[in-house]
């Protein structure tokens, strides 16, 4: 009881002594390197409840709030009228205790006098029905007059806010998410192909549409089909999509850049895996590229979650911000358990090793009514702490501690996978064998390669590659001309490129390649793709790395030019494939280019993986570390630093390659000893 007195009165003291720097305020200090933060609904509690939050998140350390995505009807209650004051004042509160704030617009979930006045700002769903008010997502992502009134609203907030030196950011919207089927969109998808395609008979031919009659012989004969359509159609449709969800962004993100200071980024929180649309093209005009990780049901997978962080990392080839990270556990699953005491600190390690320069919780506290009451929180119902507060307060301080170390450092790998969207939307339309799925085939090339590498880039197929000795293209199963000439100039000057199974089947329309896989490619092989086979059993798989199996999919290859070497080749099975090549090879001068047509089992695939390391001369970042033990090497103009995290369920000790400074424990060491969950940060000596 007295402590709690004594506490309310330190609050109450930093409040008084802090009083007058707000108003005219600077913050005494740029953000932090290392940011801290979680969401905050300020319009869910009355304002006289404010400061003992920012008390409790300041006390652990919380250093950022997101505020305002979903707070549409708080903010404009009325056509036309706006109310921010309540968000001034709780910008001002923030900065009283040291906390900066990213503001989220709140196009997300529109009020509901808007679209009871304008109904065709509700989206209408494929199958004919309008949305409805009462959940969020449900607006017309491609309606005018929805891009004005949500335009309006986002230059409202830049104009007061723009200049706040309290806030650090903007998030527009919120999880970019569902399309419209309406007429008027299909009207646009229309107008949108006629501008790419300029003629009815150029589309025609480039779809095939000779093929069940499809054939155009007016635009607005286009049928939006999402699913099983004409494979021209279906691509287009994504980048229709994508497109619009850019320039859906564009609108308002124009209206920001006008009315606010150019050190106030600007970004949108994306979902890792979701393929919705395409990611590269959306993030070209923000700042930041920033995501919202949750692990859902079970324990963390540090290799489809970590390959979804440098997914994101890959959108601007920088570091990117969690802007949301379940507190213990979300609401949404079959079964929602909690990560385990000490995960949630492992697994914010874990993403800072990627390249996060940001870790947000969603939420701090629960909204006592709305859709989500289950969701985990840092604070309880009542406004105290729930158990895993201490946790993340742990965080705060190691935040704080550890951040100069980490200011301006980021990942740099030596080894680059290739990803893309028309790929992974081509074989998912398609996938000719119902449990083939391209993010685990492309995981399944991650895993190993992060193991032995212990730091890997996810790029999509245009990026500059010269800085990758290594670069590793799983399933790229469309391949556009463009691409094709990068990849082709890569292996030119010295690179060393990885086709694995699927790979450039299509052309940039998902047209199939009249040469067969691997299309453009298929003469710097001096092989290609004879016959692709859909499996029920694993067939056998032997050669230079070992034996093992394919599972799911077997591409039987051939080699044409002589110094085409092959490396793997198939088992007895269905006759076809017996003793017939699995993987080649060919020496391009200084570079090589190998194909891969098994689906390796996971050792057959970690043998592969070493070979292809070896062959580009690509070393460990840190040398060899035990089982279970993660490495996560940031860089920066002051030298590297390594993170470790021990996943394993053992303690497990790290022989270190030279003496370094553990930056957590003020300690300098040779090795270290890391129990469950355990981190450490790591810098060599000079
Ligand atoms: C996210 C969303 C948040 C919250 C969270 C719950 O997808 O952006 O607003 O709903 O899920 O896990």
């Amino acid at each position: 009881m007295k402590s709690a007195v004594i506490a309310r009165l330190a609050t109450l003291l930093c409040v008084l002594t802090l009083t007058p720097v707000i108003t005219h305020a600077q913050p005494a200090e740029p953000y932090p390197p290392l940011v801290l933060g979680t969401a905050w609904y300020p319009e869910q509690w009355p304002e006289s409840r404010w400061d003992a939050d920012l008390e409790l998140m300041h006390k652990a350390g919380i250093t950022m709030v997101r505020v305002g995505e979903f707070a549409w009807s708080r903010f404009e209650p009325s056509e036309g009228h706006y109310e921010l004051d309540w968000l001034d004042h709780a910008v001002a509160a923030a900065g009283r205790h040291g906390i900066y704030v990213v503001i989220g617009t709140p196009s997300a979930a529109p009020p509901a006098w808007l679209t009871q006045k304008y109904p065709e700002t509700l989206r209408t769903l494929e199958d004919g029905r309008r949305d409805q008010h009462g959940n969020r997502q449900q607006f017309n992502w491609a309606n005018p007059k929805y891009r004005q009134l949500s335009r309006d609203m986002a230059e409202q907030l830049a104009k007061r806010f723009g200049h706040n030196p309290f806030v650090i950011g903007w998030q527009i919207d919120n999880e970019y998410a569902n399309e419209s089927y309406d007429e008027a969109t299909r009207a646009q998808f229309q107008a949108w192909l006629k501008d790419r395609y300029k003629t009815l008979d150029n589309l025609n031919t480039r779809w095939t549409t000779s093929y069940w009659s499809e054939t155009y012989q007016s635009w607005d004969q286009v049928p939006i089909q999402t699913k099983y359509g004409n494979p021209g159609l279906l691509l287009s449709w994504k980048r229709f999509v994508s497109d619009t969800w850019r320039s859906y962004q564009k609108n308002q993100l124009d209206a920001i850049r006008a009315h606010s200071d150019r050190h106030q980024f600007i970004t949108t929180n994306m979902m890792g895996w979701f393929d919705g649309y395409d990611h590269y093209t959306v993030s070209q005009d923000l700042d930041l590229a920033s995501w919202d990780d949750y692990v859902g049901q079970g324990q963390l997978d540090r290799y489809s979650n970590g390959a979804a962080h440098d997914l994101t990392r890959g959108f601007l080839r920088k570091n990117f911000w969690v802007m949301e990270t379940q507190p213990g556990a979300v609401n949404w699953q079959k079964i929602n358990n909690a990560l385990d005491k000490g995960e949630v600190r492992a697994m914010a390690w874990h993403d800072i090793g990627h390249g996060a320069d940001a870790v947000s919780y969603w939420q701090w506290r629960s909204a006592l009514n709305g859709q989500e009451q289950y969701h985990g929180t840092l604070v309880g119902t009542d406004g105290t702490p729930v158990p895993l507060y201490a946790e993340v307060a742990q965080l705060g301080k190691e935040f704080v501690k550890a951040g100069p170390t980490l200011a301006g450092t980021s990942v740099r790998s030596d080894v680059a996978i290739l990803h893309s969207y028309d790929s992974r939307w081509a074989i998912n339309w398609q996938r000719h064998n119902n449990t083939y799925d391209p993010v685990a085939e492309l995981v399944s090339y991650y895993k190993p390669l992060r193991d032995l590498s212990q730091s890997v880039d996810i790029v999509n197929p245009s990026a500059p590659l010269t800085q990758y000795k290594l670069v590793v293209a799983p399933g790229l199963n469309v391949l556009s001309d463009a691409e094709a000439k990068n990849l082709i100039a890569y292996v030119e000057q010295g690179g060393n490129l990885v086709l694995g199974q699927r790979s450039a089947m299509k052309d940039g329309d998902n047209t199939l390649q009249t040469e067969r896989q691997p299309g453009p490619l298929v003469s710097l092989l001096g092989g290609r793709v004879d016959q692709y086979y859909a499996l029920i059993d694993p067939v056998p798989v032997s050669g230079d790395w070992g034996t093992g199996t394919s599972q799911q999919w077997a591409e039987l290859l051939s080699t044409k030019d002589p110094d085409t070497k092959v490396l793997m080749r198939f088992g007895k099975s269905n006759g076809w494939l017996d003793d017939q090549p699995a993987a080649i090879t060919r020496k391009v001068g200084k570079g090589s280019i190998t194909y891969i047509g098994a689906y390796l089992d996971p050792a057959s695939m970690t043998k592969a993986a070493k070979w292809m390391l070896d062959m580009s001369n690509v070393q460990p970042k840190l040398g060899t570390v035990p089982e279970g033990v993660d490495v996560y090497p940031r860089e920066g103009p002051h030298g590297k630093v390594y993170i470790l995290v021990n996943f394993a369920t053992t303690p497990q000790t790290v022989t270190l390659p030279t003496s370094m400074q553990d930056v957590l424990n003020d300690t300098t060491t040779t090795t270290v000893t890391l129990p469950t969950y355990g981190v450490s940060v790591l810098t060599p000596t000079r």
